[in-house]
């Protein structure tokens, strides 16, 4: 099978001097849906932002069998689409149209193609008519799905989400995680909601203080308690929040 992400002893640390990474060894394959999930400062945005080379460090991080280095930056850019935790990061347009058509711009599309993508990744995302609005003026949901239309017009090939569903009602929650359902490429999604985990997730890496310390179907994963409460997933039996949920 063809690796989509192949990341081989890869450590981090902050420039303030904050471990964030330690000797992280995973394997992708094209198609995947993999979770990654683990508690508060488990160093989950830190590696997704290895993916694409917005941090650069020890090791190395391997897409669709190119290695990552300042030769292949762009091109690794082209094929993995990262969508921040928070849409603001990702909308700064006057207009949805423009922040959806400024990726495909930059990638030198002509106005057709241009037009052509922007349609689709709307679609894609359930936001049609959205074009002349301001991203700055909608809701959480509609600036998260624009987020997503905004790479998704770069048609990546690999998809890395941060924190998905964070912020979201239930409502907004349910239709984000249909919508990302229906993607139809290789998926790795940070997230601390197990709910979302398991409806997208067929595979969950569990990352804590660094370190990948489980790896395994989400179902095996899931029916672990011990091993979530351990990594901070679950109520530990016994607390008061466990008694009243
Ligand atoms: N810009 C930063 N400067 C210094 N330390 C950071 C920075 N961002 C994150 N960290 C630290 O790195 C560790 C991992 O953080 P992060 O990757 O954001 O975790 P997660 O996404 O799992 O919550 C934490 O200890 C956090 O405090
Ligand atoms: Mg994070």
């Amino acid at each position: 099978m063809e690796k989509a992400i192949q990341i081989e002893n890869l450590s981090y640390s902050y420039p303030d001097g904050q471990q964030a990474l330690k000797d992280i060894n995973l394997s992708i394959e094209v198609g995947e849906t993999v979770a990654l999930v683990g508690p508060n400062g488990a160093g989950k945005s830190t590696l997704l932002l290895h993916l694409n080379g917005i941090l650069r460090s020890d090791g190395t991080v391997t897409v669709l069998g190119v290695p990552l280095d300042n030769k292949s930056l762009k091109w690794v850019r082209s094929k993995v689409g990262l969508i921040f935790q928070d849409p603001e990061d990702q909308l700064f347009s006057p207009t949805v149209f423009d922040d959806v058509a400024f990726g495909p711009i930059n990638m030198g599309c002509s106005q057709d193609e241009v037009r052509r993508r922007v349609s689709e990744a709307l679609e894609g995302v359930g936001m049609e008519g959205y074009e002349k609005r301001s991203p700055h003026h909608l809701s959480i949901g509609e600036k998260k799905r624009i987020a997503i239309a905004t790479i998704l017009s770069m048609e990546p090939e690999i998809l890395v989400i941060d924190e998905p569903t964070a912020n979201l009602d239930p409502r907004a929650k349910g239709e984000l995680i249909e919508l990302l359902q229906q993607l139809p490429m290789t998926k790795i999604v940070a997230s601390h909601d197990l709910e979302a985990v398991k409806a997208l997730c067929q595979r969950t890496v569990i990352l804590d203080e660094g370190q990948v310390v489980a790896d395994d179907s989400t179902q095996s994963i899931m029916s672990n308690n011990p091993l979530l409460e351990g990594h901070g997933l679950a109520p530990r039996s016994g607390s008061s929040l466990k008694l009243k949920a």
